[in-house]
């Protein structure tokens, strides 16, 4: 167990309306890089949290309702139906929302989110939607990912009040769903979906990436090898762009121009994976395919059929942009009128002579 236990009283969180509050308890004396938030009114969630900080570094912060003599299974889960109507109802408005107590944690210190929640009548339960509610626009960007309990009932309408409540995070992968019938394996279960989240402790942005195609553009969490170094270092110079076609009915691929070191084994490749294939090649999957590969990282949080849109999956001369600049990822170039070829940086200040970068021009992203 790695927690060290330690109560913050800083607060550092404000809500958008001061009808919820939030409550800061926070398990680690440092400032690790992975933050678990979890809420647990029959202690399950509190129980998956336990195991889950057996089996990596983490600090907790416990999400607690300010009215905490609720009794939500009563008169057959009236309470719990009638909070989740509520924000049903009004899911932009701050007020249909319970109130949690004060969180007090500073989501700048964290790169990883890891949820843990129950499931309340297959969505979200209600005391973690406000959390969400309210910090989710702070996690843009951060590595975000998600256990959910439940009695039986699947996840996938938790996974939708997630993406709804955090919508710029990148997904470290699925979902964990621990039910009454494999909650008995909760360890093993963890530890199987930690190896597929490619999830590493420590994370820090330097181990992203990212992807941009036809303008739209996704971040990649890379591993740690010899080949993800190398990329890096070359990204720092400046943005890599070259053309990819599809192939084999699995995955876009083609030449970087540049070799990396490569540590190939055999491997199945899953969607969204990036795999350096006989050390200059670069293989982007929307299928899987086994073969000798290094592998050097995972497109974050698309689903499959996301995965085949934004790689254009079966078409040809598909150009594709590597870079390690985020700004990237603005998803709109909002116009002005005028198209008279001035550059901007990405922070919209006119630039007289671009370098190497990423620049707008004509209100378009363009990689110099
Ligand atoms: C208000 C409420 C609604 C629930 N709705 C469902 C449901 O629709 N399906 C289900 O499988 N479990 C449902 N459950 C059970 C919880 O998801 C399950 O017991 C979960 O493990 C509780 O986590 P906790 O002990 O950390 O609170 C509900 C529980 C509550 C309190």
């Amino acid at each position: 167990m790695k927690q060290i236990f330690l109560f913050l009283t800083a607060l550092l969180f404000t809500c958008c309306s001061s009808d919820i509050e939030m409550k800061a308890e926070t398990t680690s004396a440092n400032h690790g890089k992975t933050l678990v938030a979890y809420y647990s009114y029959t202690d399950n969630c509190r129980s998956i949290v336990t195991e889950l900080t057996n089996q990596i570094e983490a600090d907790v912060v416990e999400i607690t309702p300010v009215d905490k003599s609720q009794k939500y299974e009563e008169n057959g889960y009236a309470i719990g139906t009638a909070l989740l109507n509520a924000i049903k109802a009004n899911p932009n408005d701050a007020s249909s929302y319970p109130a949690i107590d004060p969180v007090t944690v500073s989501l700048s210190d964290y790169q990883n989110i890891i949820v843990v929640t129950p499931l309340w009548w297959s969505q979200m339960a209600a005391i973690m939607q406000t959390y969400l509610f309210g910090a989710g626009s702070q996690m843009a960007d951060k590595s975000f990912s998600m256990i959910v309990s439940s009695a039986s009932s699947g996840i996938s309408g938790v996974v939708s009040d997630a993406k709804r409540l955090v919508p710029e995070a990148s997904w470290m992968g699925d979902a964990l769903w621990i039910n009454n019938s494999n909650r008995r394996n909760t360890a093993s279960l963890i530890e199987e979906w930690l190896k597929t989240l490619n999830f590493t402790e420590g994370q820090t942005t330097t181990n992203k990436m990212y992807i941009t195609i036809d303008g739209k553009t996704q971040s990649v969490t890379l591993v740690e090898n010899a080949a993800t170094h190398a990329l890096f270092e070359k990204l720092q110079q400046a943005p890599v762009s070259i053309t990819l076609n599809s192939s084999g009915g699995f995955e876009i691929w083609g030449p970087l121009g540049f070799s990396l070191p490569e540590n190939d084994q055999q491997t199945t490749a899953q969607p969204g994976d990036v795999i350096l294939y006989n050390g200059s090649n670069l293989c982007l999957f929307y299928g899987t395919n086994s073969w000798s590969y290094t592998r050097l990282g995972k497109i974050d949080g698309l689903s499959e059929s996301e995965l085949r849109t934004f790689l254009k999956a079966g078409e040809s001369n598909i150009g594709v942009v590597l870079s390690l600049d985020n700004s990237a990822a603005i998803k709109e170039v909002k116009s002005n009128g005028s198209e008279d070829g001035t550059y901007y940086s990405v922070n919209g200040q006119r630039v007289q002579n671009p370098t190497h970068g990423i620049y707008i021009k004509n209100h378009k992203k363009v990689f110099l």
